[in-house]
């Protein structure tokens, strides 16, 4: 297939509100990621995305809207802790599980009974969701298993001749996907950590529970509440370990592994030290909103510097960082030394 790669001018927006309609594929921008999008209603258009990204077809998608009215037809109920969430944080990173309605195909729930809804503040992807004029179901526009796309070239290096049209909206400003919560359950739960932090949850609701498998990895045969944090996920093609501890540990850890030829991922402060080693920063240490935005883009470009070993600094599990971490921990298949 030929994949349109555009700019986002009118005509480009109308053509893939058209494509949307028509049930075919298009990447856009978000304020987190780009998404790979199509009608979120449309049961055969959704199946095409687990195709074009090589998806297990049990992991479901996130439900996009452009306005907060259309949300109630997507779900059972709106709660209302759903519609003070809402109120504080949409539009923008943060991505609400109900009930579904009987509107939701099995192939965008992924066969469950709960959907995902969120109100991205990224003009262009809701000027593409007015266009289609249908909610989009859109995950991260990357092939499975790889880093999530943060800019264009991304999503052209992994998708390029199998969707229809992507819409090249510059780098995406949070670089790590959306906070998931789930009010489909007794205790308001966060599956995945992102750019609305625990402590932004926590002055709406009160207390949030944390999903183990946000920190931690799952035992085998348990069931994850969230499917998608059950895969091995945002992995680079290296081997990566995550190294606790200060800067002289990190170095000394390198030293050890010198025969491997490993590379640094590391903080903007630690370049100078690193000489005689591949490194690369995500961002200054005391910096999650950096890092958040930068990880992706390192570890793609890690890939593409040959390493096969990486050994990455540790971050901080406070605000922004525990998203990073929960990223960075599993493109490193919870290996930590
Ligand atoms: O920032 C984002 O959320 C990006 C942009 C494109 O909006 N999208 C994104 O989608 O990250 P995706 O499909 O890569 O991740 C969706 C996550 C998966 O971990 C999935 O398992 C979980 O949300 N999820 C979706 N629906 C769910 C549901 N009904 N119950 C539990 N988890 C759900
Ligand atoms: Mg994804």
């Amino acid at each position: 297939m030929k994949t349109i790669i555009t700019p986002p001018t009118d005509e480009a927006i109308e053509r893939a509100g058209e494509i949307i309609k028509e049930g075919g594929l298009v990447a856009m921008p978000t304020e987190t990621v780009y998404g790979l999008a199509a009608n979120a209603l449309d049961g055969k258009a959704v199946k095409s995305i687990y195709a074009a990204k090589g998806r297990p077809s049990d992991n479901p998608l996130i439900v996009h809207i452009s306005k907060k009215e259309q949300w109630s037809a997507l779900v059972e109920q709106i709660p209302e802790e759903a519609e003070a969430l809402a109120n504080a944080f949409w539009p923008g990173p943060l991505t609400v599980i109900l009930k579904k309605s009987e509107l939701i195909p099995p192939e965008t729930s992924g066969g469950l009974e709960t959907v995902a809804v969120r109100m991205p503040s990224n003009s262009i992807a809701r000027r593409v969701i007015d266009a289609a004029g249908v909610p989009l179901a859109a995950p991260s526009a990357n092939l499975s298993g790889r880093p999530s796309p943060t800019r264009a070239q991304h999503v052209i290096d992994d998708l390029d001749g199998k969707i229809n049209m992507i819409i090249d909206g510059g780098e995406c400003e949070v670089g790590v996907e959306s906070t998931v919560v789930t009010l489909a359950v007794d205790e308001p739960t966060l599956l995945r950590p992102g750019g609305v932090t625990v402590e932004m949850l926590e002055s709406v609701l009160g207390t949030v529970k944390i999903a183990d498998a946000v920190i931690h990895e799952l035992p085998k045969g348990e069931t994850a509440a969230s499917p998608g944090m059950k895969y091995k996920h945002y992995a680079p093609k290296a081997e990566v370990t995550l190294v606790k501890g200060d800067i002289e540990r990190f170095i000394s850890i390198l030293k050890e592994h010198k025969g491997e030829k490993p590379a640094a991922l590391c903080y903007d402060d630690d370049l100078p030290l690193l000489s005689g080693f591949t490194a690369l920063s995500f961002g200054r240490e005391d910096d999650p909103a950096e890092q958040a935005n930068d990880l992706f883009n390192a570890l793609r470009e890690l890939d593409e510097l040959g390493a096969k070993t990486v050994y990455a600094r540790l971050p901080s599990l406070q605000g922004l960082g525990l998203a990073v971490y929960n990223r960075l921990v599993r493109a490193a298949g919870f290996k930590i030394v």
